[in-house]
């Protein structure tokens, strides 16, 4: 399965992907993550991407499609993918069906997430990422034992330097003004669900699951976990 989670800045996406990415045995694909890896290793992308995050902007679509190539050719998606803030723009979302249409697949489903955005700006100031596993918390939803200790590795836990007030405004503008309108995009093509994003995170899971289990092509072998 072939999927892409669409949604605004702290809508929930990376969680839901993570979660699909156990559950059916394929790959997250998150471009934010690999960006703040490149960006940690100090790489030459990584140098370029710096700013453009700093200030909550969009890295351009010739660096994001590059980086996107590169991590199809790691050979591990042949049995498909969950695609985590990508595509943000019109631009990417072509050259997404490209390299996909390139490997003889397409898109099967676009899971676009609607949440109050009041709650966005709520989800951000309370998340905690481990600067060394990468686990993603929440101090009001989903709190680590200690606020500045990863759980799972002992990492420290940080706040990312986009989840600052200022900088998540500006990412919620340039969402709603380059990346919203692919929803239109995804409409024409028939691939686009809507899900109601609020509620806790096991409640969004149970929803992502329905439309999964309806579009889920179970002839081509894949089972989510319960299904026979
Ligand atoms: P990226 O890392 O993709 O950030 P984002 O899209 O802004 O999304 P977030 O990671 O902030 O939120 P999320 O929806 O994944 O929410 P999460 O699950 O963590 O991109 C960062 C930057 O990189 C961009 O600004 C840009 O500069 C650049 N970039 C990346 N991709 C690019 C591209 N394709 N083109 C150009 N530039 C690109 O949840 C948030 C919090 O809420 C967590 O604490 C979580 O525990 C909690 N939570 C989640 N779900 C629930 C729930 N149901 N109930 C309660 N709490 C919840």
């Amino acid at each position: 399965m072939w999927a892409v989670f669409l949604g605004a800045p702290g809508c929930g996406k990376g969680t839901q992907a993570q979660k699909v990415s156990e559950r059916c045995g394929i790959p997250k694909i998150s471009t934010g993550d690999i960006l703040r890896q490149k960006v940690r290793a100090g790489s030459d992308l990584g140098n370029r991407a710096k700013g453009y995050m700093e200030r909550g902007e969009l890295v351009p679509d010739e660096i994001m499609l590059g980086l996107l190539l590169d991590r199809l050719n790691t050979g591990d998606t042949d049995r498909g993918f969950v695609l985590d803030g990508f595509p943000r723009t019109l631009p990417q979302a072509k050259g997404l069906d490209s390299l996909l249409a390139e490997q003889g697949n397409s898109l099967d489903v676009v899971i676009y997430f609607k949440v109050n955005p009041q709650l966005l700006t709520k989800r951000l100031s309370a998340r905690r990422t481990c600067s060394k596993c990468g686990a993603v918390y929440n101090l009001i939803t989903n709190p680590p034992s200690d606020e500045r200790v990863c759980d799972l590795c002992g990492g420290e836990l940080l706040i990312r330097d986009d989840d600052r007030e200022e900088t998540v405004k500006g990412r919620l503008k340039v969402f709603e003004k380059e990346t919203a309108p692919l929803t239109d995009f995804y409409e024409s093509k028939g691939i686009l669900f809507p899900i109601n994003g609020d509620g806790g995170v096991e409640r969004v899971c149970r929803r992502i699951e329905e439309v999964l289990k309806g579009k889920w092509p179970r002839e081509k072998g894949y089972r989510l976990k319960g299904q026979s």
